[in-house]
């Protein structure tokens, strides 16, 4: 909990209305009538900061932290080491990034620094040091935030010289290496570290251990000049927590390794809701803010949204009105403990400049998006008792990044598109839909607490996870496994002797082939007759279809079509006290929805409600040790009907007896 209220205001840059304190008074006057609590300064603010090299010019900041915090808005101070002034890499060049191509940048864009550089680490830890010192125990700046949006690679000669160090401490010898890397493929063999050069688009891009150790090694650097950034502000004497900002499901870090170096997840949201069906967005950002609260298991905040358009997608579309604040609650609803906008005003000028703001270029408190923000605000204040509450997940989905890195860096079974994102978000609608809370967990987390677990395309089993699911399951729990799933070992060498490596005796049975279909071929699965689960209807299925042997496993769907017809698509397998079911090929949606509604049921890991949840409702629970919140939102597209739990309730927010209306939210309290 970071200042007794659930945080509402967004990113502000006002170093670029310096020469306008006219409008930086008119600024506060408007974040409190917007009902904001709180601001991100200082993220691009450097060159104010430190307009020559050594000369720093902090008063205009710590006059507006005074300013706000006499206002009653809070400060998350920003570090401003994602975008360097051009003193800096004019003077220095070895702050710029060298490319996949082996160039090295120019000045320009943001972004655009190497992590390993003494120099950048040198000048980035003073500015540091020297703004903990101002902020570091000022009651107005309740959060530190590192950087802006960590990511990016440098290949320069330091970056890769320490990436040499990085893997002569994980493999000790280069024969291990080589031996590990499987390196006598194509005559790839090397002599010693030395002769290790990070993956160039112009040199090695086909050995896919070495690519995956280099994404590896990204995270372990980033996270280093993470952690070094962290050091500074703590040496300057800087006590309040720690974030930075992430980004979806970014592929350029392991966002499970990097959480572990900061006390507070925050991430941005930029959804296109225009784009698909507004329940499925819907859906996709949930699964998101579920992962970022997974990360550390702890409340987490949304940094950044936009109140109505963005000015980089590609097309500008509106928020239509109630979209704004469907989204901001969305957060409240998966566990965040504030909800935060890119940007309070929007900038006069650059690449920004028609991006969506909650004042804009007219200045007004009479825009329609101004009125929606506030509206926001003020409901914020009301249901700030759900702060302190936290999401408890029965389910969890195994979301692992470097089995993604490289499940989607291998050549075949299909080159043309896994669709593994696709369906992660099918599994997930799956449990959404029936109200179960889920959590994302990585290969090394923790099983505990956790009774029904999905591991769609665990392409990588890292060492150990075998060992993990097996008593999960042994123990209890019930576990959902796909085709394309424990095929290689952590340097994505081809496990030997039956796959899915180490559970083929838990699932009973073995994958034996995986056949890739064309985007425009489909097959089926059909149900057998008397299946023990029920299912009734025939499904479509495409993209990959594995064929497996079946060693005691029984079959409850079979496969419709092709020379495998009447092969087994979906089994299950009775191990210990759990049991293991297995989904042969990407089936359709609608083959989820039932399949996880009975497993839902079946492992009574949902709420029960006096109704099934109608389609269009995304309902998500918040706990207390008093009791539990049930929070209902209509992403539909009519106003819809919604199930109470039974028993007596307290309303929080809404009107829980007339039908919720598109946008809409109602919360109701039940004791324990
Ligand atoms: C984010 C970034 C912000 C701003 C915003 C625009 O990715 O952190 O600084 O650029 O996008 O949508």
């Amino acid at each position: 909990m970071l200042n007794n209220r659930l945080l509402y205001g967004g990113d502000y840059n006002p170093e670029q209305w310096l020469d306008r304190p006219d409008i930086l008074e008119e600024d506060i006057r408007m974040l409190r009538k917007a009902g904001c609590n709180t601001v991100t300064l200082g993220i691009f603010s450097w060159a104010a900061l430190e307009p020559q090299e050594g000369d720093f010019r902090f008063q205009w900041l710590e006059n507006i932290v005074d300013r706000l915090y006499k206002n009653g808005i809070y400060t998350i101070m920003g570090t401003p080491s994602g975008a360097r002034p051009k003193w800096l890499a004019d003077k220095y060049p070895e702050v710029l990034r060298v490319d996949e191509t082996g160039h090295r940048q120019m000045f320009g864009f943001r972004h655009n620094h190497c992590y390993t550089s003494p120099v950048y680490r040198e000048k980035t830890a003073l500015i540091n040091k020297k703004l903990a010192k101002s902020f570091g125990n000022h009651p107005g700046v309740i959060l530190w935030h590192i950087s802006n949006e960590l990511g990016g690679e440098c290949r320069c000669p330091l970056c890769q010289d320490a990436f040499r160090r990085w893997l002569k401490e994980r493999y000790r010898t280069i024969d291990e290496l080589n031996r590990r890397w499987c390196t006598t493929f194509w005559s790839h063999t090397y002599q010693s570290f030395e002769q290790i050069e990070a993956p160039f688009t112009i040199g090695e891009t086909q050995l896919h251990a070495l690519n995956l150790d280099w994404k590896r090694f990204v995270t372990h650097q980033t996270r280093d000049f993470l952690r070094h950034e962290i050091d500074a502000l703590r040496e300057g004497g800087a006590k309040q927590p720690t974030t930075t900002n992430l980004m979806h499901y970014f592929q350029g870090l392991d966002y499970f390794k990097l959480a572990k170096d900061i006390d507070i997840v925050s991430w941005d949201t930029y959804p296109t809701w225009h784009k698909e069906e507004v329940l499925h967005t819907a859906y996709d950002n949930g699964m998101c803010h579920d992962l970022m609260r997974s990360l550390k298991k702890k409340p987490y905040l949304q940094m950044e949204s936009c109140p109505t358009s963005t000015n980089w997608q590609s097309v500008s579309k509106l928020k239509k009105p109630g979209m704004l604040f469907a989204q901001m609650m969305q957060a409240i609803a998966h566990g965040a403990e504030g909800a935060m906008y890119f940007q309070v005003r929007q900038s006069r000028g650059a690449s920004e400049k028609f991006h969506g703001a909650v004042i804009d270029h007219y200045g007004g408190s009479d825009t329609r998006v101004f009125k929606e923000v506030k509206e926001t605000g003020e409901v914020l204040g009301k249901i700030g008792e759900l702060l302190g509450s936290k999401v408890k997940s029965s389910v969890a989905i195994l979301y692992d990044w470097e089995s993604q890195w490289a499940m989607e860096d291998s050549q075949g079974p299909r080159n043309k598109g896994l669709h593994y994102m696709e369906v992660l978000l099918k599994f997930y609608r799956g449990f959404r839909r029936m109200g179960a809370n889920v959590d994302l967990v990585d290969e090394e987390a923790s099983l505990d607490g956790y009774r029904l677990l999905a591991c769609p395309m665990v392409y990588m089993f890292k060492e150990g996870f075998a060992e993990k699911v097996r008593s999960f399951t042994e123990n209890g729990g019930t576990v959902i496994f796909t085709y394309w799933s424990g095929i290689v070992d952590d340097t994505d060498r081809c496990y030997l002797g039956g796959v899915p490596y180490g559970l083929q005796d838990v699932l009973g049975l073995r994958s034996t082939e995986i056949d890739g279909l064309y985007d425009d071929e489909e097959n089926s699965f059909i149900p057998v007759k008397e299946n023990a689960l029920g299912m009734q209807k025939t499904y479509g299925c495409r993209y990959l279809c594995d064929l497996v042997q079946l060693h005691g496993a029984s079959a409850m769907m079979t496969y419709g079509a092709d020379f495998y017809a009447g092969y087994p698509a979906v089994t299950v397998n009775s191990f210990g006290k759990g049991e293991a079911w297995y989904v042969a090929a990407d089936a359709d949606s609608d083959f989820y929805d039932d399949f996880l509604e009975k497993l839902v049921i079946r492992t009574k890991t949902a709420p029960i409600l006096q109704g099934s949840i109608p389609d269009g409702i995304e309902m998500t629970t918040r706990e207390t040790e008093k009791g539990c919140y049930y929070i209902y939102q209509n992403f539909g597209t009519t106003a819809l009907q919604i199930p109470m739990p039974e028993g007596e309730l307290r309303t929080v927010y809404g009107n829980p007896s007339e039908k919720l209306p598109v946008y809409g939210m109602v919360i109701v309290f039940q004791e324990k």
